[in-house]
């Protein structure tokens, strides 16, 4: 099954966090062959800035996300 992580690119998230969690998670995908399970969307400001930096995993909220947080879901 394809993993879809949608990562907010909104300016609140991207500037609270996003933009180095993008870069993580595209290196993770990289260092570990995962390109054809993982599929990375952008999204735009879902006005829930507050919640910044937003990522959402197959349909999965996650707020206030770290890259510790990501490496732990994305390994299960
Ligand atoms: S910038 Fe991500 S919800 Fe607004």
């Amino acid at each position: 099954m394809t993993t879809e992580i949608k990562v907010c690119m909104g300016s609140a998230c991207f500037a609270k966090g996003n933009q180095e969690n993008l870069a993580f998670i595209q290196q993770y995908i990289e260092e570990n062959n995962l390109d054809s399970e993982i599929e990375i969307i952008g999204s735009l400001c879902e006005n829930k800035c507050s919640d910044g930096p937003r990522i959402i995993i197959n349909d999965t909220e996650y707020k206030n996300i770290t890259q510790e947080k990501i490496i732990e879901i994305l390994k299960g």
